[in-house]
């Protein structure tokens, strides 16, 4: 299994590195490729961070599925709809059909004009928040960093923030 990190004792990162793409947006050189960042936070209520390239789906939702060890997904938050975060959406909704995704107006737009879906939506504004038992998630709205639909996630409980490519990604 690859790269399955905890950060603490119930959040994990689920990403995955990319060696095949060689070119970000077919401009700028990736020597050592890309990596797709993706977090979950087990707790009562099992959270999903981004997702991944569309390519790479199939081996992170076998990550997810060891995570969760039998536990159902019950909400994905999209902090970002460019591809290489929002590229496994469709795959997610399909393997875990009740699950509710978490955007704001914007996010959903795109998500309409990219992938058609228009269902299992939790909309969210600045400063709206979600319980998930120990860990409580409130969301802020940063539009243009570096698209329009850009939010962050904070996590109050170990106080970790969720932001998405703000900060470029890391290599795992
Ligand atoms: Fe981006």
């Amino acid at each position: 299994m690859d790269n399955i990190l905890n950060i603490t004792d119930s959040i994990y990162y689920v990403g995955l590195n990319d060696r095949d793409t060689h070119l970000f947006e077919n401009m700028w050189p990736l020597p050592k490729g890309v990596t797709y960042n993706s977090y979950i936070i087990k707790d009562e209520k099992n959270v999903l961070f981004d997702t991944v390239k569309a390519t790479k789906t199939h081996l992170f939702i076998e990550k997810i599925n060891n995570i969760l060890d039998g536990g159902k997904l019950d909400y994905l938050v999209i902090n970002h709809m460019e591809p290489d975060h929002s590229g496994s959406i469709s795959d997610i909704l399909r393997a875990y059909p009740e699950i509710k995704i978490v955007g704001n107006k914007k996010t959903f737009e795109f998500l309409k004009a990219l992938y058609g879906i228009e269902s299992n939506l939790y909309e969210v504004k600045d400063g709206d928040e979600i319980n998930l038992g120990k860990h409580k998630l409130k969301f802020y709205m940063t539009p243009m960093v570096h698209w329009p639909e850009t939010m962050m996630t904070y996590e109050e409980t170990e106080k970790i923030l969720f932001a998405g490519d703000a900060f470029g990604d890391l290599e795992l």
